[in-house]
């Protein structure tokens, strides 16, 4: 493990490669304990460079010989990192030997071991920890590979491209090798060896090539790819469909492993996928589930584009293919779900992702590790796979669809590809593709790129009932930044006291219902004419940018607006808010110690929504849910996670008694008959089913806690099961442990569904207030057989779900001292894991000051720890700072 001072890298201090590889050639004798890994590297002088010497990276590597065209180098300079050759003339070869050792590879970053099998991760920086090699995006090779083992042991050898060799050896060995076609990044190649099975298909792509499909799996796990399949199959049809994007390759291969730091892996023709992000079927895993794999294996398809075909020049330009394919998967999904949903559906999806955004990266835009979609330095690459890379990145992409529509959009991808296709390039060369293409400036939209924190639009409307003028005056504010003003896509609605959509007349053009305002100043002012009567503003529609909208709206029109807003995204929101209201003004009074009670004026309104039956399932879903806990907290000054927690309760508690009689009814009224379909409508009607047991058992109710119980045993499906199960465990329900025994026993040898056992009781409440400490069970589980502490999905299950989805329970001076102590363990296996779970505390300082202070403490034990990886070190040395 590196353990040298926490270095920061500058995005300014970009220089092109002095020396390129045109073509690299590997052979791997595998074997756990010590591999050898022979590279000839074909080098090239950059003309476009300044001239300096060659330069590898490596990580924990053991050289064994290093020879430049057939010999020793006289003058290599060698460090445990970094070795620099002077070359003479404009070609040459470079031969090197390197010897690892897969099995002690706990980090999983480069070549390691799973369950008896090789596999590799290596984006960002995990080649090197394989070979000595210009390990950075840029350098764009062609690879052929020779992969070598036991062939008992390791049957199935898989690399990028085409296989065009392979045969046995001596000693029960045997080989296989891989040709890519497509010059491509190191972070991009991948190795497996493993005793897998396949599910395949062929299909004919759009220009009628056929193409082969594999997806391999342990043998056990062959009959849960058959969802993946089809997701897959679904995600080719539509790039080529929605962008023109097909499949350059003769076979497209999907590898699942139990053990993996993140979701899934898009390296070239060859996809490593964490197998929670796979396998599936009706009773392991719950329509979440489904749609997590339908995205995440479209989002890795289409990376075969965004980002394979054409990539980034450095890590800074991460963004640029992750907020873009992204994008690209919430569109594939919002499209799947409305050809059998419609558009009640599509607006599901949006809320969904704009939960996400809320509850993840608006908390991170406001604390330490704050940075922008393209951030200008960082320490440690890992650190910056963020949700404001991704999610925000993706929003930003959203809003240049948004302003050129999406026939312009198109015209900018087309371009995009036409200038860059086997290219590394940056955002401003996608940006630049998308103004061309349109005849548009975007360099005020650039700014997005470069502005850290959540940007706050705030408005101000003047009606003249004599002129029958609206006049809406909006403004922006970001941060540290007031002088530069983004250019902001605002859309807009007028809602009649009827409730319904006024007509929009602005400058004598007139649409229907929304209208898109370019707010590109710092405050700006439109004036509709023709307005018949008062209207109420609807801002923001369909969140048409990612920013904070501060309205300071009444609990009436608030009321208004969550039972007419025409615009489902914000009547969704309008609810949000009155909730938000209610919960974080229940919370200073809990903070107080006041009684708490709940106004009134919510819960009619709340009421009112309930009994709407007009609403589709999977919206009233939407809208009858709490905003996350996470992101309520970071609404809340100072942040006082257990007065939170109080005010939570008491809401769920009290809603759930008042309407008691309507939830069990509407309860009944969602049950799904018949075979298990993942399909939008049954998908609605559980989470709604499921829903109404959280209020009735948070409540206390018998008749909840037996319909809980009942459909626990009775289930049919995963999101059934674990629907039920979760509304008893957070209760005081008397069945809670005796069904958690029953899953536990019915799952016992089922790996990936004892995750969702350990979550569920690591962000259990604790609703009976005479119950041990959530950190007890945990400490329990830590010792339970099935947990490792290896395993980076039995990390996220149980301490993430303690740190990071358990809020009041965890911020404790015992929740804290444990998580240091879990972090300093972490940090010896896994530093990627580590660092994640790290995140926990980095928001230290805006909670109340007796909290602070074991924060600080705890991480300050972290930060003087021995041996603490570059991952870690930036988490803490930022939260301290
Ligand atoms: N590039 C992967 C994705 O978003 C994520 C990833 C990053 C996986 C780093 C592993 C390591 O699709
Ligand atoms: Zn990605």
């Amino acid at each position: 493990m590196r353990t040298d001072t926490p270095q920061t890298i500058r995005r300014a201090d970009y220089q092109p490669l002095a020396w390129t590889v045109t073509d690299v050639d590997l052979h791997f004798a595998l074997d756990p304990a010590a591999t050898l890994v022979r590279s000839r590297l074909t080098l090239k002088r950059n003309p476009r460079a300044p001239a300096g010497p060659l330069v590898l990276l490596g990580d924990e590597l053991e050289l064994v010989s290093l020879q430049i065209d057939g010999r020793t180098p006289a003058a290599a300079r060698i460090t445990d990192t970094r070795i620099e050759v002077d070359l003479d003339g404009d070609t040459a070869t470079a031969d090197i030997v390197t010897r690892i050792a897969p099995a002690k590879n706990t980090a999983l970053s480069g070549l390691y071991t799973s369950r008896g099998g090789f596999f590799t991760q290596c984006e960002a920086e995990g080649f090197r920890r394989i070979t000595w090699f210009p390990d950075r995006p840029d350098a764009m090779a062609r690879y052929t590979v020779t992969l070598e083992a036991d062939k008992a042991s390791y049957p199935v050898l898989l690399s990028n491209g085409n296989l065009v060799g392979h045969g046995e050896l001596a000693d029960g060995r045997h080989f296989a090798r891989w040709q890519d076609p497509f010059p491509k990044p190191s972070y991009l190649f991948a190795l497996v060896a493993a005793d897998l099975a396949v599910n395949e298909r062929r299909i004919t792509t759009m220009s009628g090539r056929e193409v082969l499909l594999q997806i391999w799996t342990e043998t056990a796990a062959l009959e849960r790819t058959g969802h993946a399949m089809e997701s897959l199959v679904r995600a080719i049809r539509w790039d080529e469909e929605r962008f023109g994007l097909e499949l350059d390759l003769e076979r497209f291969m999907i590898v699942a492993v139990s053990d993996f730091n993140m979701g899934a892996m898009e390296n070239k023709g060859l996809n490593i996928f964490n197998s929670k992000l796979l396998l599936a079927t009706p009773d392991t895993a719950t329509d979440v589930d489904y749609e997590s794999i339908e995205a995440v294996v479209a989002h890795e398809y289409f990376h075969n584009w965004t980002g394979n075909r054409v990539t980034c020049r450095d890590w800074f330009q991460l963004t640029l293919k992750e907020g873009l394919t992204v994008f690209r998967d919430q569109e594939f999904t919002a499209d799947m779900l409305a050809a059998e949903g419609g558009d009640s559906a599509r607006a599901v999806k949006r809320i969904d992702d704009v939960r996400v955004l809320r509850a993840a990266q608006f908390p991170e835009d406001a604390g330490p590790m704050a940075h922008p979609i393209r951030p200008d330095s960082y320490q440690e690459i890992n650190n910056f796979y963020t949700a404001t890379v991704y999610e925000k990145g993706a929003e930003v992409i959203r809003m240049l669809q948004t302003l050129l529509g999406r026939d312009g959009f198109r015209k900018g991808m087309d371009l995009y590809f036409a200038r860059h296709d086997g290219q590394a390039v940056t955002c401003d060369d996608f940006v630049a593709a998308m103004a061309d293409a349109n005849g548009r400036d975007l360099t005020q939209f650039l700014r997005w790129y470069s502005r850290p924190g959540t940007p706050r639009l705030s408005a101000s409307g003047r009606y003249d009932a004599a002129a029958q003028t609206y006049t809406l005056t909006l403004a922006q504010r970001s941060a540290g930044a007031a002088d530069e003003a983004l250019l902001i896509p605002v859309a807009v609605g007028l809602l009649g006291a009827d409730g319904r959509d006024l007509p929009l007349t602005l400058a004598g053009a007139t649409a229907p219902g929304t209208r898109l305002l370019e707010l590109d100043a710092a405050e700006q002012t439109w004036t509709f004419t023709g307005v018949a009567e008062r209207p109420v503003l609807s801002l923001l529609r369909g969140f048409s940018a990612p920013v904070i909208a501060d309205l300071d709206e009444d609990d009436a029109t608030l009321a208004f607006r969550m039972a007419h807003d025409g615009d489902p995204f914000n009547r969704w929101d309008a609810a949000q808010r009155f909730m938000e209201r209610t919960v974080l003004g229940l919370a200073a009074d809990a903070a107080a110690g006041r009684p708490l009670a709940t106004p009134e004026a919510f819960v009619a309104a709340f009421g009112a929504l309930l009994a709407d039956d007009a609403l589709d399932p999977a919206f009233h879903a939407q809208a009858l849910a709490l905003p996350g806990e996470s992101y309520l907290l970071e609404r809340m000054t100072p942040a006082d996670p257990a007065a939170l927690r109080t005010a939570l309760m008491h809401l769920l508690r009290d809603l759930g008694k008042r309407f008691a009689a309507d939830w069990l009814d509407r309860h009944l009224d969602c049950r799904v008959a018949g075979d298990y379909r993942y399909h939008p409508r049954d998908v609605g009607l559980r989470a709604l089913g499921n829903l109404c047991l959280r209020y009735l058992c948070a409540a206390g109710e018998l008749a909840g806690f037996a319909a809980a119980e009942r459909q626990f045993a009775q289930a049919g499906n995963m999101s059934e099961r674990l629907g039920a199960l979760g509304a008893l465990v957070h209760s005081a329900a008397p069945q809670r442990d005796s069904a958690l025994a029953a899953f536990h026993a019915h799952y016992a040898t089922d790996t990936l569904v004892l995750d969702k056992w350990f979550a569920l009781q690591a962000g259990a409440w604790r609703w009976d207030p005479a119950a041990a400490p959530t950190l007890a069970r945990v400490r329990q589980l830590l010792a339970h057989p099935a947990f490792a502490a290896t395993n980076p999905n039995k990390v996220y299950a149980l301490l993430g779900g303690y740190f990071r989805a358990n809020p009041g329970e965890f911020h404790s001076p015992d929740g804290h001292a444990f998580w240091a102590e879990q972090i300093v363990a972490l940090n010896a296996i896994n530093p990627q894991v580590a660092a994640r779970m790290a995140r926990a505390l980095e928001r230290w300082r805006s909670f109340t000051p007796a909290l602070q202070a074991s924060m600080r403490r705890a991480l300050e034990t972290v930060a003087a720890s021995e041996g603490l990886s570059p991952d870690v070190a930036e988490i803490v040395g930022k939260a301290l700072a």
